[in-house]
This record gives structure tokens, C-alpha cells and sequence, in this order.
């Protein structure tokens, strides 16, 4: 028996010791991993997790690459004592974090007059920065004065928050009352609310809006929600003074549709969203074309990507509502208010709807958010 054990021992130790070396090597972060007789993907180049964990495999966008809705353990641990139903506190940063390990989560959702001296957006033009625009949203900061949630909201220990994109598949689907449940309601430029209760909800806590986005009837603005404006152009900044200011006499040239010439709310009520979130979204996230970080042809993320990027910095648990298109039936309604069908999407020149939707798939299909309409992990064709 021992003349057995003895040799089997030290072959165990050696191979121990030859594990450990290995592991020490594949830390190093120099050795790239390929599977056996198997080039690796363009787009899905393997490399080592920044952890350390020889087997998780990520793609170029610094995602894992197997994506399941399971807990990691110690989240487990830290969630699975909750009831069924609560709200986990930390939930959303941390189930990011396991996927995609390069989340920081402190970005707050708008700018304050500290805005400055945050350094990944100072030094990018509109609209994955403010540079340039440095002034006007001095001015303007000092005209809204809050630059942050209700208190009520602040002092929740633990947030909610549903986005609530526009697409027709939120129609006949009766979702208007759970939505209404959520902490934070997000709809995002002129989705209407009133006449469509049912399926999208009654309250709304901010609109995030651009110019061209924004609600151009004033008695269809709704009391009580924050208009949170988001710049894509320089010249979004100037429309935004002027509705501050309520000076609608000086024309602003350059939007691609006619935009409101007035916004019925107090500058208390407006918030500017940070900027970040277009940046990270666009150059990080979604890994669309960085171009010297200046806006160019398929790299500008859509609001809902932006919206939902915010909500990962800024809630605890994250739903979305009325996101994917399904472009095997264009004649299903392409937003839940109007009759315009699929069919008139057209090829877009700053969106790349496609590897948008290719990184929404990824959040839904680890559980990092909920999608109460299905229609994100939805195959294209059926
Ligand atoms: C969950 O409950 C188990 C058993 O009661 C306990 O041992 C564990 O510490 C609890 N976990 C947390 C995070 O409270
Ligand atoms: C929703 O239901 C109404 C009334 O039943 C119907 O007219 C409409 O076509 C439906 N819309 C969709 C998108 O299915
Ligand atoms: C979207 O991205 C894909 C893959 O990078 C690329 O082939 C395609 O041309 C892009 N579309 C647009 C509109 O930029």
C-alpha cells in the first residue's frame, strides 16, 4: 500500500507545483487563451480575466462570454436570505461587476456645479463630454439649482427603477400596473403616458429627453417628473438655456426636426444627465466606433441604451420595458403611440441598432436586468 501512496503523492505535489506556475504565467495576463484546433473569433477575442480565473473567458468588450442568469456565490450568500419579491440592495452593480469586471459604479445620474472635475467627461466634445460647452452649463446650473433626486427617492435604501423604452410590443400587454410599482419610472422624449395607463403606467419620475425629442405641446407635459435633458450637439445645450430662460425669441439652427419652443416646467424641475453614460455606453459598452471620441457614423448610442446605462450606476435593481424590434414583422407598430409601422425604420447613420442590441442581450441574459416585455432575448425571425 505505501510503496503505492508514496509515488502518487510526489507525482500530486508536482503537478501541484506545475498548476501553480501555470496559473502564475496565465496571471501575468501575457498568454493569451485559445480553444484546441479552434481559431479564436474576430469579435470574441479570449482573454484572461483581469481576476485571475484561468476558465472565464471574455469578449472583446471585457464581457464574459457564458452568460447565465445564476447568482455567483457570494451573492448567494449576501441575497439569498431575502423574501421573494425584496429588494436587494447593491443588486445591479454587482451582478455587473460578474460579468463585466472593469464596472466602476460611482457615476451620479447629473451634472452639479461641481461638474468640472469629472475626468472622463471633461475632455470629450459633445456628445461624450461637455467640453466647449463649459460655460453655458455653468449658467445654466445656476439657474436649475437641484441637481439631484427628490429626497424622498434619496432616501430610499434601496431603489428600483424601470426604464421604459417606446416600442410597439409594450401595446395589449396590461404591464401599466407593475410598471407604476417601480421606484424610479424612466420614459425617455415624448412617449406619451395619458391614453396608454394601461400598458405603460401612469407616474413618470423623469423624461430624458434631447431637443428633438422633446414634447413640442405644452399641456402634454405631466406635473411632477424631472425633465432630464441629455446633449448630443453643442447646440442642444444653447435650446436648453433658452427654454430655461423662457427666451423663445432667439432661433437655434441645426436640428434635424423642428423642436418645442418652450418646456412647462420650473429650472428646479431640469436636470442634465451626465454625460458619461453616452461615453461609456457607446465606446465601452456597446463597443461602437470610437473615432477619436468625436460623434461619427454608427456611434452614437440610442437614449434607451444611455437611460439603462445610467440606471446601472444609479439604482439597485434595473427592469426595462418596451425595448427590441422585431424586423420580421414590419407591419407591427414601431412605438406603442403611434401607427407608423417597422417597416419605416430606416438604416440609421449614428445608431448601430444591431450591436446595441447584442450588449442589452448580454445584461438580460445574465438577470443584470429584467425586461418585462421579452422582447430583447426575442430571435430575430420569429
Ligand atoms: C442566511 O441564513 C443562513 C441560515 O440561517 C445564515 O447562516 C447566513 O449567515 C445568512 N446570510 C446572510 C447574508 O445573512
Ligand atoms: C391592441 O388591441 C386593440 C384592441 O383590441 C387592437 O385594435 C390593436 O390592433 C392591438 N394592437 C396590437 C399591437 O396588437
Ligand atoms: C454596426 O456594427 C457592425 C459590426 O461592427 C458593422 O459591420 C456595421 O457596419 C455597423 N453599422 C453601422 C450603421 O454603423
Amino acid at each position: 500500500m505505501m510503496s503505492i501512496m508514496k509515488p502518487t503523492r510526489n507525482l500530486l505535489f508536482a503537478l501541484c507545483s506545475m498548476l501553480v506556475l501555470g496559473f502564475l504565467y496565465y496571471s501575468s495576463g501575457k498568454l493569451h487563451l485559445h480553444v484546441w484546433g479552434q481559431k479564436p473569433h474576430k469579435d470574441k477575442e479570449a482573454t484572461l480575466s483581469p481576476a485571475g480565473n484561468a476558465y472565464a473567458v471574455f469578449d472583446k468588450q471585457g464581457f464574459l462570454m457564458k452568460l447565465d442568469g445564476k447568482l455567483p456565490p457570494e451573492l448567494e450568500y449576501k441575497y439569498g436570505n431575502l423574501s421573494e419579491g425584496a429588494c436587494k440592495p447593491g443588486y445591479v452593480a454587482a451582478k455587473m461587476t460578474s460579468i463585466y469586471p472593469k464596472f466602476v459604479k460611482p457615476a451620479s445620474m447629473f451634472l452639479d456645479l461641481n461638474f468640472k472635475r469629472l475626468k472622463n467627461v471633461n475632455n470629450y466634445l459633445p456628445p461624450f463630454g461637455f467640453k466647449t460647452q463649459e460655460n453655458i452649463i455653468e449658467v445654466i446650473l445656476s439657474a436649475t439649482k437641484d441637481y439631484g433626486l427628490s429626497p424622498e427617492l434619496n432616501s430610499l435604501p434601496c431603489r428600483r427603477c424601470v426604464i421604459v423604452g417606446n416600442g410597439g410590443i409594450l401595446s395589449n400587454k396590461s404591464l401599466g400596473s407593475r410598471i407604476d410599482e417601480y421606484d424610479i419610472i424612466v420614459r425617455l422624449n415624448e412617449a406619451p403616458v395619458s391614453g396608454f395607463d394601461k400598458d405603460v403606467g401612469s407616474k413618470t419620475t423623469m423624461r430624458i429627453t434631447y431637443p428633438e425629442g422633446a414634447i413640442q405641446n405644452p399641456s402634454r407635459y405631466e406635473k411632477d417628473s424631472l425633465f432630464v435633458f441629455s446633449a448630443f450637439k453643442p447646440q442642444d445645450f444653447r435650446w436648453l438655456r433658452q427654454m430655461i430662460f423662457k427666451d423663445n425669441q432667439r432661433g437655434v439652427d441645426g436640428f434635424w426636426k423642428s423642436v418645442a419652443h418652450q418646456v412647462p416646467r420650473e429650472p428646479s424641475e431640469m436636470r442634465i444627465l451626465n454625460p458619461f453614460f453616452i461615453q461609456e455606453a457607446s465606446f465601452r459598452f456597446i463597443g461602437l466606433p470610437h473615432n477619436n471620441g468625436l460623434m461619427g457614423k454608427g456611434n452614437i448610442p440610442t437614449l434607451g441604451a444611455v437611460a439603462i446605462t445610467m440606471a446601472l450606476h444609479n439604482c439597485d435593481e434595473v427592469a426595462v420595458a418596451g425595448f427590441g424590434y422585431d424586423m420580421s414583422t414590419p407591419h407591427a407598430p414601431l412605438h406603442y403611440y403611434e401607427k407608423v409601422k417597422m417597416s419605416a425604420i430606416k438604416e440609421s447613420w449614428t445608431h448601430n441598432i444591431s450591436k446595441e442590441k447584442e450588449f442589452l442581450r448580454k445584461l438580460v441574459k445574465a438577470g443584470v436586468i429584467t425586461d418585462l416585455t421579452n422582447g430583447i432575448l426575442a430571435p430575430p425571425g420569429v
